[in-house]
């Protein structure tokens, strides 16, 4: 058997018997692995998820990290002429630092640190907007796979960052049962450099709650505004502003009586601010859909006729796993541009794609089943701007219209626009 040498500068080279080195190698990992595990502090503490960005407002951020030992973290952050260092609270390995004063529509620089030592390097966040900015944000679902795809489109969207202020999300963030472990692979680090930088929304898709219809993994994650419909838990259904945006994010996992009789409610008095401009919604279950599934009717029972009421512009939606859009429609009829609501279905996130459905329904405008793709929305005061962009940047759809200037008409009576559109709807290619 061949001897190795080493220390061969010298006069005579010194030969170690490949015995020796391997059984030196076997000792090391024996002493190393009990060591660590007895005592975890003889390895640097690092951050092994996140940070992830939340509860942005014009004026604060919350800042949320793993590390893969309890350590007392702080957090350096300067931007808007001035620097401040803020400590964490630590829950175990969980850790977590509200921020508050900061200068609206602001990019901040910000760094996470142990001991001292700069545990992440090179991270800004930004602070949301006034309304009269305009804002991009992005929206996708079903995702958590682990796939190529989900972490191709995921590089995709990271592309996509310098122009986007928020991230939504559609449901089904983790298949494979909401088992926290696996979160690292198929949310926190395709995700890593977008999560650290932007507001990401999440909504609860069928994969995300347990077999008791717990979503106690989503609610430990993620940090989120507790003003949902009373009476139910917190978190499940939540709402936010950004600018003169309201967004609506809503559990649509529940039973068709409590989304009558408690969703429904609710979002209407939160949709009836008359200073909010455009109204969005994110849910799971798409009310209308020209995919593998059949349109969910207890949304459109139960929702639909408060969307359309309280003057909803968009619906987006995920679980069937392609990209749909449809015409503005009032009572499942199409209606004009400006006039009724528009339903998005995003749910190519990263999932195994779902077939449109043959022949396709009416209220489709634009589809594609053949792309993992998410989707870009620009507003800009009564402008919106949508478009729909596949893995390798291929435009698959784009559509922009204005804001309606008066209230939606009655279901009853037969709907007329109000506004006209200046920028026609283009075909989907
Ligand atoms: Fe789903």
């Amino acid at each position: 058997m061949a001897e190795f040498s080493v220390f061969a500068t010298g006069r005579r080279a010194a030969r170690v018997h490949p015995r020796v080195i391997l059984l030196g190698v076997v000792c090391a990992v024996a002493v190393a692995i009990p060591l660590y595990l007895v005592a975890p502090w003889v390895l640097p503490v690092r951050v092994y998820e996140g940070p992830l960005v939340q509860m942005t407002t014009e004026d604060g951020v919350t800042l949320v990290w793993y590390t893969t030992r309890p350590a007392a973290c702080t957090v350096e952050v300067s931007g808007a002429g001035e620097q401040r260092r803020e400590s964490a609270e630590a829950d175990g390995t969980r850790n977590r630092v509200e921020l508050a004063g900061l200068r609206a529509g602001t990019t901040y620089a910000y760094e996470v640190r142990a001991g001292g030592r700069p545990l992440t390097k090179g991270l800004v966040f930004e602070t949301a907007r006034t309304a009269d900015e305009p804002f991009t944000f992005l929206v996708f679902g079903d995702s958590g796979r682990g796939t190529r795809a989900q972490y191709l489109l995921a590089a995709e969207m990271v592309q996509a960052l310098p122009a986007a202020n928020l991230v939504l999300h559609t449901g089904d963030l983790v298949y494979g049962r909401p088992d926290r472990r696996r979160y690292e692979e198929r949310f926190f680090t395709p995700y890593r450099p977008l999560l650290a930088r932007v507001n990401f929304w999440p909504s609860l898709g069928n994969h995300d709650l347990d077999e008791e219809g717990s979503a106690a993994v989503y609610q430990g994650v993620f940090e989120l505004p507790e003003n949902g419909p009373p009476g139910l838990p917190e978190e499940r259904n939540y709402w936010f502003d950004y600018g003169a945006s309201r967004f609506a994010i809503l559990d649509s996992n529940m039973d068709e009586a409590a989304l009558r009789e408690q969703v429904a409610p609710w979002l209407a008095e939160v949709m009836a601010d008359p200073m909010v401009r455009w109204r969005f919604v994110v849910l799971h279950h798409p009310p209308y859909t020209g995919g593998k599934y059949a349109p969910d009717e207890r949304i459109q029972r139960a929702l639909v006729p408060t969307f359309e009421a309280a003057g909803v512009d968009v619906v987006f939606s995920g679980h069937d796993h392609n990209y749909q859009r449809s015409h503005p429609l009032l009572g499942g009829q199409v209606v004009e541009v400006g006039t009724g609501v528009v339903y998005i279905v995003t749910g190519a996130g990263g999932a195994g794609l779902y077939s449109a459905r043959q022949p396709r329904p009416e209220f489709v405008a634009a589809i594609d089943d053949q792309r993992h793709s998410f989707t870009q929305v620009t507003v800009d005061g009564d402008l919106l701007r949508l478009r729909q962009i596949a893995l390798g940047g291929d435009l698959l759809d784009e559509a922009a219209w204005h804001k309606r200037t008066a209230a939606p008409p009655p279901l009853e009576e037969p709907a007329e626009a109000t506004t006209v559109p200046d920028t026609p709807e283009p075909q989907s290619p």
